[in-house]
């Protein structure tokens, strides 16, 4: 394998640098094998206590989110909303959004970012703690959006009855979001408020 030659960063020749530049592609192309991957591991070793793994959480909510007519910004998000909460469990919110900032629309970033705080409101007083830190959000213009999230794809995803798709069926979608163009903006479309799709009568 070629390989460079420094020991230290500041006696690399440019040449050396032009190999680990040509070399950065492949690993860059890795991404969504690698996140995929990650997500397969939160099947093995989880967060005791609740009824199903963290890998089936992502499961549920993605598929809730599929069957909902959702698109590949929307599934992809649900699917890797908690993969931080094994390597950043008090941070894993911001964790996961810094995966898909690159790739996904600002409004499916931020409502990642936030969906630790909006989750709140469905078990805070437990603790004591605020249930409404959410309401420190409400002049986001993505707000609703991040109430809906966590309403019907987050919170709402922890049932060991429901009927997921297997990650295999995720791994397509996986695959073009992480290949897009890095912070392209016909990609990001910042400001845009598109909110989740509207619910039909046959949805489930
Ligand atoms: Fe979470
Ligand atoms: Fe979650």
């Amino acid at each position: 394998m070629e390989t460079v030659t420094f020991r230290k960063m500041e006696d690399g020749t440019r040449d050396e640098y032009l190999l680990l530049q040509r070399l950065e592609k492949p690993h860059l192309a890795g991404v969504a094998k690698r996140v995929l991957r990650e997500l397969a591991q939160q099947g093995e070793e989880s967060m005791d206590g609740y009824l199903i793994t963290r890998l089936e959480h992502a499961l549920q909510g993605a598929t809730r989110a599929y069957r909902e007519g959702a698109d590949d910004d929307w599934i992809v998000a649900t699917l890797v909303h908690d993969i931080g909460d094994g390597l950043a469990p008090q941070n894993h919110d911001r964790f996961a959004a810094e995966m898909l900032r690159p790739f996904v629309r600002e409004e499916v970033t931020w409502v990642v970012e936030h969906h630790g705080a909006f989750q709140m409101i469905y078990y805070a007083q437990h603790y004591g703690w605020n249930q409404h830190e959410r309401d420190k959000y409400r002049d986001s213009p993505y707000f609703q959006s991040c109430v809906d999230f966590c309403a019907r794809w987050d919170q709402s995803s922890f049932d060991p009855d429901y009927d997921s798709k297997p990650l295999e069926f995720f791994a397509p979608m996986v695959e073009r979001v992480f290949a897009r163009k890095a912070y392209d903006d016909a990609v990001v479309q910042p400001g845009i408020v598109r909110g989740l799709p509207v619910l039909s009568a046959t949805a489930a």
